[in-house]
């Protein structure tokens, strides 16, 4: 007997979760599917970013900071500690509680929105009248019907060939987050946002971390202005960066791993490590879903295919999050799923991708919304720029944080903004006064103009709109 819904969601990621909760409050009948279970065989719904993605690094982020504090910056406040030590078996058990706390708000959250939750393995058997007939593998093997199906299977961490992750001495995002003592010595392939971040982790826990990046340029993506500042941060810290690396053979140990690889002048260079992460990107995960059975088209690397709307190349399959085309972003799979969830019972959902804010949870933070100088110069936008330093400003010399700046960028003609970039203390929230900026398509002068409370960090977004003409008052 097959259980009947409006709506099944494949997928407890931020993408289905949210989608689920979203379609729920709409007044469907809805089912989310979930494949993940904690070590103890547990559910373990809210997908790669509450298990092994956004959730546990930031908790892993707070605790390492928390220890570099206290061992390069309490002293100058006058704090002495004594020899310091870290247990790192308690910081992971902080880490898989505050996972935990996760995982159990969102059961939570299903219970109370009336969203019926499944977990086990989803796969579509077939089209049936009126819907699609999904299967789902578990320990309570279920036969339900979609009259809609969105897909948000996510993705996962992506190998080099021919080094498959053993999570022991070669490692993917999972293994890099439970590391049980700081390795002395670490490579990182990839200086992307996970090299950069847990590379940051290890870094402040005592290892030795060397990142090798294939590409001549740091973090491409970021404004210049940004990633050179950040870099000059990370060298100082002592976050080894070689760029332009070829990496060759790898030869894995026991307890070591051997890199053979070109630098950037050409020469043949070996890297001997305890362990390595490999950070280079990850790949849409439709791993035992079937589209195949019910036509689901995939595009040549193995993503969802889908229109601006999220609308699959079978009617009434829709998909959302990391599975599809765009950044592989927490935020971006939730605006999808809440778009979807509005689309199917006949609203206008939206997601403006001009505006989705990114981050980089290292130290200094960096965060930016829109497009970036080099960006705009290659698309021929005459524009104007203004940067204010953390330097200048009075919070950031009272938290003993200024490292960094903010830019802003407008448009030459009309002073729209059209990209603010940040690299600095908190930039992860500094970032939003950027993006409700943006939304609502402000221009420099109207930040310019908005009364800033003193003494903040936000001060150093209005000083840099106040320099796009020219006008800081502060520098
Ligand atoms: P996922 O979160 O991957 O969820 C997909 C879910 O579907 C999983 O639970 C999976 O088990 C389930 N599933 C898959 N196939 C099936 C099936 N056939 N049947 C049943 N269930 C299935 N993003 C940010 O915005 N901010 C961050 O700070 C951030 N930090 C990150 C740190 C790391 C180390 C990593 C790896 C990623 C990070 N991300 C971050 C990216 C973020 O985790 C992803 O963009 C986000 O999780 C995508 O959400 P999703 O719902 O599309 O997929
Ligand atoms: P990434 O795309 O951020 O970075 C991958 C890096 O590896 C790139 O710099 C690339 O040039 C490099 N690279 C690729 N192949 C290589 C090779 N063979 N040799 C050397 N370098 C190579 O991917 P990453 O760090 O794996 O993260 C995956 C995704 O997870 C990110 O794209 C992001 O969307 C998401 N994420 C988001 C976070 C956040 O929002 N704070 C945190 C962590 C992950």
């Amino acid at each position: 007997m097959s259980k009947n819904f409006d709506l099944v969601v494949i997928g407890a990621g931020p993408g289905g979760y949210i989608a689920a909760i979203r379609a729920a409050q709409l007044g469907l009948s809805v089912a989310c599917i979930d494949a993940w279970k904690t070590k103890d065989g547990k559910p373990a719904p809210g997908g790669t970013c509450t298990n092994v993605g956004c959730i546990p690094s930031k908790a892993l982020l707070q605790s390492s900071e928390h220890f570099e504090h206290a061992g390069h910056h309490f002293a100058e406040h006058g704090i002495s500690t004594g020899k310091l030590s870290i247990d790192i078996g308690k910081m992971l058990e902080r880490k898989n509680q505050v996972v935990k706390q996760n995982n159990e708000g969102i059961l939570y959250l299903f219970k109370k929105n009336k969203v019926t939750f499944f977990n086990g393995l989803a796969s579509f058997s077939k089209a049936v009248e009126g819907g699609f007939e999904v299967a789902v593998e578990g320990d309570k093997p279920e036969t339900l019907v979609g009259k809609q199906v969105i897909i948000a299977t996510g993705s996962n961490a992506r190998a080099l060939p021919n080094l498959p992750f053993d999570e022991q001495v070669v490692l993917s995002n999972d293994g890099a987050l439970d590391i049980t003592s700081a390795p002395k010595s670490l490579a990182i392939i990839g200086s992307g946002v996970i090299g950069l971040e847990l590379g940051s982790v290890w870094r402040r826990l005592g290892s030795e971390v060397t990142i090798l990046e294939g590409l001549p340029t740091f973090l491409p993506a970021a404004d210049e202005a940004v990633a050179k500042e950040a870099k000059k941060a990370f060298d100082k810290q002592g976050l080894k960066i070689e760029l332009g690396a070829k990496v060759g053979e790898v030869k894995t140990a026991k307890n070591s791993v051997t890199i053979h690889y070109t630098n950037a002048k050409g020469e043949e260079q070996t890297l001997k490590a305890d362990k390595l992460i490999v950070s280079i990107g990850r790949t849409a995960n439709t791993n035992g879903l079937k589209p195949e059975a019910v036509g689901v088209q995939l595009d040549e690397r193995g993503a969802v295919v889908v229109d601006g709307d999220c609308r699959t190349s079978v009617p009434g399959i829709w998909a959302v999050g990391d599975v599809v085309r765009g950044p592989m972003l927490a935020h971006k799979a939730e605006e999808e799923g809440v778009a979807v969830a509005e689309r199917i019972v006949g609203q206008h959902g939206h997601v403006n991708f001009g505006t989705v804010p990114y981050v980089i949870y290292t130290s200094p933070e960096i965060a930016w919304v829109g497009r970036t100088e080099q960006q705009l110069k290659a698309d021929g936008v005459k524009y104007k720029a203004g940067s204010f330093p953390f330097l200048a400003n009075g919070r950031a010399r009272a938290l003993g944080d200024t490292t960094g700046l903010v830019k802003v960028i407008a448009d030459a003609a009309t002073d729209e903004i059209l990209g603010v970039h940040i690299v600095g203390p908190q930039a992860s929230e500094l970032i939003s006064e950027a993006v409700v900026a943006m939304e609502f398509k402000a221009s420099s002068e109207d930040i310019a103009r908005i009364c800033h409370a003193h003494p903040t960090l936000s001060e150093v977004t209005k000083e840099a709109a106040l320099a796009v003409d020219k006008r800081a008052l502060n520098f």
